[in-house]
């Protein structure tokens, strides 16, 4: 099964991975945690994207699509993977259309988080209260400022995807509003539906 999740920041896309990792045992390709492992490592791309995330702006298509290539030629990937924050622009999903056509791997769906953004914002809140609650590091770009920024770039450059994957016949629309385990059950409906089980 190879799936995107597509939603803008704090709609619960690594949320709802762990849960498809869980149900599903396919491993979970978040970008975003990709990156901010290279940032702690200070590995040459690491030190480039570092002041780029932490502006709430989107990294290079070229650098991101490179690390995705890389990891889905890894085993655990054989038998299927979660792209979770990729692709987020146009080029980068018709990269990804390039790369799983020279690899003979089609996508089977991508799944949407909507959520408002009021209550994104509220969700940016807790997740800092409750980080800060375990004396653990706030995300650089976990601020109300540069939240904002982050929905802004969402809107511009992500959701012209909305349209690219439908025409696709491919989008799954999911109310990402519901509790955790809502959301998690409404996933699975589609799912199971489309994987005829
Ligand atoms: P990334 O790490 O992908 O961040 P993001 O997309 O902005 O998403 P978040 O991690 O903030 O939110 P989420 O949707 O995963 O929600 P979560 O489950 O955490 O990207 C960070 C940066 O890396 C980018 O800005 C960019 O610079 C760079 N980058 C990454 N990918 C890139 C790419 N492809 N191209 C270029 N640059 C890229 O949930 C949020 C909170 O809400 C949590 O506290 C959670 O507990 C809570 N919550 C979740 N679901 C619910 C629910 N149903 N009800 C109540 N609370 C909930």
């Amino acid at each position: 099964m190879i799936l995107i999740f597509l939603g803008p920041p704090g709609a619960g896309k690594g949320t709802q991975a762990k849960h498809i990792v869980d149900r599903y045992g396919v491993p979970q390709l978040s970008t975003g945690d990709m990156l901010r492992a290279a940032v702690a490592a200070k590995t040459p791309i690491g030190l480039k994207a570092k002041a780029i995330m932490d502006a709430g702006d989107l990294v290079s298509d070229e650098v991101v699509a490179a690390i995705v290539e890389e990891r889905i030629e890894q085993d655990d990937c054989a038998g299927g993977f979660l792209l979770d924050g990729f692709p987020r622009t146009l080029p980068q999903a018709e990269m990804l259309d390039a790369m799983l056509e020279k690899k003979e791997l089609a996508l089977d769906a991508v799944v949407e988080l909507r959520v408002d953004e009021a209550v994104l914002i509220d969700r940016l809140r807790s997740r800092i209260a409750e980080t800060e609650a375990r004396g653990e590091e706030i995300r650089k770009d976990d601020n109300e400022e540069t939240f904002k920024k982050r929905l802004g770039v969402y809107q511009e450059q992500t959701a012209p995807l909305i349209p690219y994957y439908e025409k696709q016949g491919k989008l799954k629309v999911v109310d990402g509003m519901g509790s955790v385990e809502a959301v998690s059950a409404a996933i699975d409906a589609i799912l199971d539906e489309f994987r005829g089980s």
